[in-house]
């Protein structure tokens, strides 16, 4: 049930604590972890509009900036034995999610409730919620 794992990442605190759970899902035959980051293409384009510096060149850092914080997730779940493929992409978050999920065929999505906006009186962050009402496969939520 639990073979081929989707864990979407926005590097926040939340989001890293759901790694402790991917790990535990071993023992229910996790295998293989999706490791995915979107960079918001919504924030891309606002940033985009109004920058002095080269468009390419904000590209570069921000995918730079991704890799960089994925490296240590990456490094860290091999070693616990998981086989690692890593995304990186420009798009909306929700949406760039649920077309890894088909495209990957994942088993199940394990995600944070909140992530760097982390509002504490929202029930759901704004990706969660609708990962949870539209993904076609089990959601792991971690509070
Ligand atoms: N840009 C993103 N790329 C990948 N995963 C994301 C992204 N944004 C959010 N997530 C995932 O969704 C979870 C909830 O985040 P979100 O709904 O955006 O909460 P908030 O509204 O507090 O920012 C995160 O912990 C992370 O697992
Ligand atoms: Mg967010």
């Amino acid at each position: 049930m639990f073979k081929k794992i989707l864990y979407p990442t926005d590097f926040s605190d939340v989001a890293h604590k759901a790694l402790d759970f991917i790990v535990r899902l071993k023992d229910a035959g996790a295998r293989e972890v999706v490791i995915l980051h979107v960079i918001d293409k919504g924030s891309f384009d606002a940033i985009a509009r109004y920058a002095t510096k080269d468009i390419l060149e904000i590209e570069k850092n921000l995918e730079e900036r991704a890799m960089a914080e994925v490296t240590p997730i990456e490094e860290s779940l091999r070693k616990k034995g998981f086989k690692i493929k890593i995304i990186i992409n420009r798009a909306v978050p929700f949406m760039e999610i649920l077309r890894v999920e088909e495209e990957e065929k994942v088993s199940a999505i394990v995600i944070g409730s909140h992530g760097m906006s982390n509002i504490a009186e929202m029930f759901l962050g704004s990706v969660s919620e609708k990962i949870i009402r539209k993904a076609k496969t089990p959601v792991l939520v971690i509070r």
